[in-house]
C-alpha cells in the first residue's frame, strides 16, 4: 500500500483552516483531520478546570479516551468513544478551556500519539497549532493560513449570526487575542508556521482565492 498522503494546515483561531480542510480534503477524497476538536472534546468532557489537574490524575482520565475517524472530505466524521463530536464543543469557552488543556504536556503527548496513529492509517488533511511542525513534520506539503484579529473576529461574528447565535464583536476580538496570545507563547509546541510552510494571509482574500492558493501549493508539492 502506499504511503499516506499527508498535508497540513496551521494557524491561529479563526482563521478559516476547517472550512479549508474539509474543502481540500474533499477534493482528494481523503478525511481531514480536526485536532483542536480533539482539544476540545477533552476540554469538554474533563470540564472546567481540568487544566490545573496534576499528572497523574490527567493521565488516569485520557486513557478513557479513543478517538476515531471515518468518511471523506465534508462527510469526514471524528468520534470520540464511538460518539461522533458535534456542536456542543464549539463554544468560544471551550475553545479557551481547549487552549488551556493544550498547555499541558501530558496532553499533547496523549494526542501526538492519537493523531500520528490516524496519520499511519489514513491520509490526511491535518488541520491545528503544530500538525507541521511537531505532528506531522514530514509532511510534503504545508501550509500556515493567517489573519489579523480584526479579520478573525468579524468573520466570526458572521458565522455565529448565521447559526443564529448573536455575539459581540469586541468581545469576540479579546477571546481570540487572548486565545492567540496563549497559543503562540506556551512553553510546549506553541503556535508557529514551519520553515517549509506556504504562509498564506487570508486578511484580503475571499474564500474561493484561499481555496486556490490551497490547490495550487498541493498540486507543486
Ligand atoms: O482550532 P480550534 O480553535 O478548534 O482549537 C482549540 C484550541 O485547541 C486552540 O486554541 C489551541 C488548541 N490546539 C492546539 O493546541 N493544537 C492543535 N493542534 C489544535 C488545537
Amino acid at each position: 500500500m502506499a504511503e499516506p498522503l499527508i498535508v497540513t494546515i496551521d494557524g491561529p483561531a479563526g482563521v478559516g483552516k476547517s472550512t479549508m480542510a474539509k474543502r481540500l480534503a474533499g477534493e482528494l477524497a481523503i478525511p481531514y483531520l480536526d485536532t483542536g476538536a480533539m482539544f476540545r472534546a477533552i476540554a469538554w468532557k474533563l470540564g472546567q478546570g481540568a487544566w490545573e489537574w496534576d499528572d497523574p490524575s490527567l493521565e488516569a482520565a485520557l486513557e478513557e479516551f479513543e478517538f476515531a475517524l471515518s468518511g471523506t472530505g465534508p462527510e469526514t466524521v471524528l468520534s470520540l468513544n464511538g460518539t461522533p463530536l458535534g456542536n456542543e464543543i464549539r463554544t468560544e469557552d471551550v475553545g479557551m478551556w481547549a487552549s488551556n488543556v493544550a498547555t499541558r504536556p501530558v496532553v499533547r503527548s496523549f494526542l501526538k500519539r492519537a493523531q500520528q496513529n490516524l496519520g499511519s492509517r489514513f491520509s490526511l488533511v491535518a488541520e491545528g497549532r503544530d500538525m507541521g511542525t511537531v505532528i506531522f513534520p514530514q509532511a510534503p506539503c504545508k501550509f500556515f493560513l493567517d489573519a489579523s484579529v480584526d479579520v478573525r473576529a468579524e468573520r466570526r461574528l458572521l458565522q455565529l449570526q448565521l447559526m443564529g447565535r448573536p455575539a459581540d464583536l469586541d468581545e469576540l476580538k479579546a477571546q481570540i487575542a487572548r486565545r492567540d496570545h496563549q497559543d503562540r507563547n506556551r512553553a510546549v509546541a506553541p503556535l508557529r508556521p514551519a520553515q517549509d510552510a506556504v504562509l498564506v494571509d487570508t486578511s484580503d482574500l475571499d474564500r474561493e482565492q484561499v481555496f486556490s492558493a490551497l490547490l495550487e501549493g498541493v498540486k507543486q508539492g
